[in-house]
């Protein structure tokens, strides 16, 4: 099948990829020159486990083409999907300018019936706009005979298995009340549609839903497993025990229930942020979706308030060593990253950050430049030398089995303040180390 894809960030690259990698014929189109010229020369931007090598292999083949040229793009595709991004606005409202833009071009450049099918995570009601705007568009080009339909197709990837993800789906959902274009998605999906039914069909204002709830309900776990910590740390419990003794009812799970430094990334604040501002918009009282961002950006300071306590609040002149930049691992994103809040917190209190991520220092070297507080070190060992404690920001596996002893002797107050819960406080204490965690106690040394 012949797809046209708009945009190439996270989304749409990587649905492109894999749509190209079962055998369809995907021309991508930014509007960022620059971007396309990069991809056109297999060189990605992005740090996502398999990309690269998926890009390069379909590219090679012929499947996958990347464009600036608008005009071309909608000429190829019978489906045209739209994943360009939906930044937050000001007001914390998702700003769908880019995909109006989009639409808009397609309404400019048709002269085929299409199925336009919306990716990006848009407001419940942006398909009926859409819908309407390119009935305009159509009609003031004399051409309101052109067939066209919009389905919501919400993507559910995750950024670091985003290949895996977009390759076996947990399921593809499909809003539309059209049976020619339910036809068509279940044509396009159905080599990831094998084994079980995977295609979910319902309206389109509810598929538009689905994609928040489902990521505000994935907020509302970790908030809710964070507040617990804090609690669990008062009351001298320790949340990795509860953690394990409540993930056994399988009503609760298992999953994403790690007390942490809190969510970050592109999608979890954004969301969380939209769906308070749509029932603001509303009227519409949601005491629970306040909460869970509440505790979120209070999270975030968990780690500076213990290591601030721990010298009391005398931090000016100190040095910090961090672990882990990137908003969770195997990715470079440090979009929204606890790290962040960190640094600047240390920052803030005259105190410098010498840090390692295995893949975000470029990222972290755009974002903050060059300063005299940060030190971005080759290793994670480099990254000690100098500094008082270590804080632990990230749970890249790399960091899982340091050598304590190495770590002891290298800090000038052994202490680590780990966000990410990655090691056994017993363990650290034995060899010689102060360490604070998540929702369990200090463990100090004998
Ligand atoms: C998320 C959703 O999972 C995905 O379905 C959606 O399409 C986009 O948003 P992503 O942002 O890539 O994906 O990250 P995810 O792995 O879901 O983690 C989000 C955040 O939650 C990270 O900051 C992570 O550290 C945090 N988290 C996750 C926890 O703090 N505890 C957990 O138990 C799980």
């Amino acid at each position: 099948m012949n797809l046209t894809v708009f945009g190439v960030g996270y989304v749409g690259l990587v649905q492109a990829a894999v749509l190209a990698e079962v055998g369809h014929n995907v021309m991508c189109v930014d509007i960022d020159a620059d971007k396309i010229d990069r991809l056109s020369n297999d060189i990605i931007q992005i740090y996502e486990p398999g990309l690269q090598n998926l890009v390069a292999d379909n590219r090679s083949a012929g499947r996958i083409t990347f464009t600036t040229d608008t005009e071309k793009a909608v000429a190829h595709g019978q489906v045209q999907i739209i994943a360009v991004g939906t930044p937050s606005d000001e007001d914390g409202s998702a700003d769908i300018r880019y995909v109006l833009a989009a639409a808009e071009s397609i309404a400019l450049e048709m002269d085929q019936p299409k199925i336009i099918v919306s990716k990006s995570t848009v407001p419940v009601g942006t398909c009926d706009k859409l819908r309407s705007q390119i009935t305009d568009v159509l009609n003031a080009r004399g051409r309101g005979d052109l067939a066209f339909e919009v389905v919501s197709n919400p993507e559910f990837l995750k950024e670091g298995s985003a290949v895996a993800d977009c390759m076996k789906p947990d399921r593809i959902i499909l809003g539309t009340n059209s049976a020619h274009a339910e036809e068509l998605m279940r044509e396009l999906y159905a080599p990831f549609n094998r084994n079980h039914e995977k295609i979910i069909v319902m309206d389109v204002r509810s598929a538009e839903f689905t994609k928040y709830a489902a990521n505000c309900m994935l907020a509302t776990k970790i908030s809710f497993m964070n507040e617990m910590a804090g609690l669990a740390e008062k009351l001298e419990a320790n949340i990795e025990e509860v953690r394990k003794g409540i993930g056994s009812d399988p009503r609760i799970g298992y999953d994403f229930i790690y007390p942490g430094l809190g969510y970050g990334g592109s999608c979890f604040p954004k969301d969380v942020r939209a769906l308070i501002k749509a029932a603001g918009n509303i009227d519409f009282h949601a005491p629970v979706l306040n909460a869970v961002e509440e505790r979120n950006n209070h999270q975030k300071m968990v780690l500076f308030e213990k290591v601030s306590q721990h010298f009391n609040g005398d931090l000016r002149g100190r040095k910090f060593a961090l672990w882990g930049l990137a908003f969770k691992p195997n990715t470079d994103d440090m979009r929204e990253a606890p790290s962040r809040t960190i640094m600047e917190s240390l920052w803030r209190a005259g105190a410098s950050v010498s840090a390692f991520d295995p893949e975000a220092m470029p990222e972290c070297q755009r974002i903050y430049g060059q300063r005299p507080d940060l030190l971005l070190c080759g290793t994670k060992e480099a990254a000690l030398q100098g500094a008082e404690a270590l804080l632990i920001a990230t749970e890249w596996k790399s960091f899982r089995a340091p050598s304590f002893a190495m770590i002891r002797d290298i800090l000038t107050t052994p202490v680590i303040f780990d966000g990410r819960n990655l090691y056994d406080p017993a363990v650290v204490a034995r060899h010689g180390i102060q360490y604070y965690s998540i929702g369990r106690k200090i463990a100090k040394t004998q």
